[in-house]
């Protein structure tokens, strides 16, 4: 990880600059490049307008390390009025969800969180969709598993996701890589120690392509979830190599990230799935992305000078 990046990530935790950004006007701009906006029909608006050019969603109720269970319930509510919305609009086929543990209760209490994470798997079945089950930070990846692999006896389209930057990862794909399964690999966006990730980007990116070849041999459905370029066409080879077709595996990109890329990707036959995020909860998120890229740092700094 660079210096800048983990510089970022680590004044992201003050509670003075936090609440200096949420309550700053200027930053509205950036927000909505990155956020679909607060409610759940904007998400829906957005949605619909992704799919109506040819891409695949996945909407996020942003939040994350919820203390409260008032919190966590709001939080599944807000899934399961828009799980309800997206059955009602007919988007349910395109359209799925992503849900942090720790934003239905993981830190209260793991039983907690399974029971209102299997709510939120009931509501997708009924209306026709799938439910992916985000990563997060190291302390949570055993708690996380757990949690995924009671959802997938019931369930067994659950989505995990896997960071290529922990070094336990390598081991951790082969098993989640079995039939009827759906495995989202990403880099990983925390500030991980030394201990537990590779810290160099080539690491990483060493890592990303093995765990890929192993997901593309797999009986599951691999998603890859990245923007580099590289990867990318690497991806395309290994899955041809693999004797995987367009729609045996998909790509997946984050709203306002590479939107070129990802119409250029669906123009070509292939699968991309936007991830959507939305709700008031965005400074977490938004950190994340601004420590990925010193571009949209700027970008940022340039929105809150002209407020
Ligand atoms: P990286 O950030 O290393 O960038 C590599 C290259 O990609 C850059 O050099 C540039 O060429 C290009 N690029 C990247 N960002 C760009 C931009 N904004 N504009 C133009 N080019 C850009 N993480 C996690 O820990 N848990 C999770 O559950 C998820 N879920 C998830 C879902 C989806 C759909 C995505 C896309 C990502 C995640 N992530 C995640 C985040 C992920 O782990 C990672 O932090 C980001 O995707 C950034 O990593 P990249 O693979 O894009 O490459």
């Amino acid at each position: 990880m660079t210096p800048l990046r983990s510089l970022i990530l680590a004044v992201a935790g003050n509670d003075t600059l936090r609440r200096a950004l949420t309550a700053t006007r200027g930053t509205r701009g950036v927000v909505e490049r990155f956020v679909a906006g607060e409610t759940v029909a904007d998400a829906v608006t957005t949605a619909a307008r992704l799919i109506d050019s040819g891409l695949y969603v996945t909407l996020d109720y942003l939040g994350e390390d919820t203390g409260e269970t008032g919190q966590a319930e709001s939080t599944v509510r807000t899934y399961l009025a828009l799980l309800g919305r997206l059955g009602e609009e007919g988007l349910a086929a395109r359209a799925e969800v992503s849900v942090k543990l720790s934003a239905v209760g993981l830190l209260l209490d793991e039983k907690f969180a399974l029971d209102n994470a299997r709510r939120i798997c009931a509501a997708a079945e009924r209306v026709g969709t799938t439910v992916t089950v985000d990563m997060e930070d190291h302390r949570t990846t055993e708690s996380t598993l757990r949690v995924l692999g009671e959802l997938r006896r019931t369930w067994p389209w659950v989505g995990a996701v896997v960071q290529s930057y922990l070094r336990r990862t390598e081991a951790d794909v082969a098993g989640l890589a079995v039939a009827d399964s759906r495995v989202r690999l990403c880099k990983g966006a925390y500030a991980e120690p030394e201990e537990f990730a590779f810290t160099a980007k080539h690491d990483v990116d060493l890592s990303y392509v093995r765990c890929a070849n192993i997901l593309l041999a797999g009986d599951g459905y691999p998603m890859f979830a990245t923007h580099d370029p590289r990867l990318i066409a690497i991806l395309g080879e290994r899955a041809r190599w693999h004797g995987r077709k367009p729609g045996g595996y998909e790509y997946q990109m984050l709203f306002g990230v590479r939107p070129g890329e990802q119409r250029r990707l669906a123009a070509e036959g292939e699968t991309v799935r936007v991830y959507v995020p939305f709700g008031e909860q965005w400074y977490g998120y938004l950190v994340r992305r601004l420590a990925e890229r010193p571009a949209n740092l700027a970008f940022f700094l340039r929105a809150l000078a002209s407020r």
